[in-house]
């Protein structure tokens, strides 16, 4: 791969030719503020926060600039400041961004920005365009068009990622907005809910719903974990806010699913703490279940399993996994089939 060497605040960097000056900062360590711009999808080069002095005059967006050979890159000065918090600033005026009111407080890149350059919230908090509020999806996501910035991240994270192709931009100029496809709700639309783009909207405008108001973003602790559905192993971060109780799932990027879920690991998770759980062993007597004690159950099972294996060989019985055990638990469920019992009549729920 060839390389190239330039210079990015006084620092020379060497790089892969054909990277732009944004990923090359990026994996110096040099923080350039961007929006539109997320390693996962292609680039897009709308929201302009990401520009920078190249050779002393030239402002160019660095997210989409290849950078080459020689160069001296600058990334922020006074009017570089001057001139993103100007973009800031229009941005805000476009929608409605009262921190007050939004379900992503404390987790919006906009915010953080906003909070760096010293940008105020517009007073009004009435948008000039003002876009309808989709809470049409029962299960999964909230949309709030007024918080959009047009960033077109969940477009392509729709459309790249998930390959789905349910969100696009609909409208023109200062009307145009995000939409879902057919200009469907997106609780009659295609969506298949695996809440990509809530995970890489970078405002208040496409939230996960399971968390809305359980608990504020700085509240919630993150413990991380392998997803128990299939055999993919998906690695999520499960957040748990004060009471204890599971309120939301992000991908994680260093698993094989590289930061990406499907619905029921970013959804799937309600069973964990829910109130119908079984949390005794049930025998049923006279044909109705009744609470009975562990070492009951067990011996009850048991003797079953010994009787048909004596009376009918070990392949007459097969046991089925869940996807709700951890895998420990399956491991130990296929272990006890094949050395105990004898069989290899084995099977798991992921594989319906
Ligand atoms: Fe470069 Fe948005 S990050 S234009």
């Amino acid at each position: 791969m060839e390389k190239i060497q330039f210079t990015i605040d006084g620092r020379m960097v060497t790089a892969e030719k054909g990277k732009t000056i944004l990923e090359i900062a990026l994996e110096n360590g040099i923080d350039v503020p961007h929006l539109c711009y997320h390693p996962k999808v292609s680039k897009t080069g709308a929201c302009r926060l990401c520009i920078v002095k190249i050779n002393g005059q030239m402002v160019k967006t660095s997210c989409t600039e290849p950078a080459i050979n020689g160069i001296d890159v600058v990334t922020e000065d006074e009017e570089i400041a001057e001139l993103r918090k100007g973009i800031l600033e229009f941005l805000l005026s476009e929608g409605d961004h009262n921190c007050l009111y939004c379900d992503a407080n404390g987790d919006c890149e906009l915010q953080s920005l906003c909070f760096k350059y010293n940008v105020e919230m517009p007073q009004s908090g009435y948008p000039k365009n003002y876009r309808e509020k989709d809470d049409s999806s029962s299960l999964g996501l909230k949309i709030d068009g007024n918080k959009c910035i047009l960033c077109g991240r969940c477009v392509k994270a729709c459309g790249e990622i998930q390959l789905n192709r349910v969100w696009d931009f609909g409208g023109r100029g200062s009307h145009a907005h995000v939409v879902s496809d057919l200009w469907r709700h997106i609780g009659d639309s295609n969506c298949v809910l695996c809440g990509q783009c809530a995970q890489l909207c970078p405002t208040g405008a496409i939230t996960l719903k399971p968390v809305l108001g359980k608990g504020l973003s700085w509240e919630l602790k993150k413990e991380t974990s392998i997803c128990t559905y299939c055999g993919v192993g998906c690695k999520i971060d499960f957040y748990t806010n004060k009471e204890g109780k599971l309120v939301k799932a992000i991908g994680n990027d260093t698993g094989p699913n590289k930061g990406h879920l499907c619905v029921k690991g970013r959804f799937g998770f309600d069973f964990v703490q829910s109130d119908k759980r079984l949390k005794k062993p049930l025998i049923k007597r006279n044909g109705k279940f009744e609470e009975a004690s562990w070492d009951e159950a067990l011996d009850l099972v048991a003797n079953k399993l010994k009787d048909i294996k004596s009376q009918y060989g070990p392949d007459s019985i097969m046991a089925f996994s869940s996807a709700k055990c951890t895998n420990e638990e399956n491991y130990i469920l296929q272990k006890f089939m094949r050395a105990v019992i004898g069989t290899n009549n084995v099977d798991h729920c992921a594989r319906l």
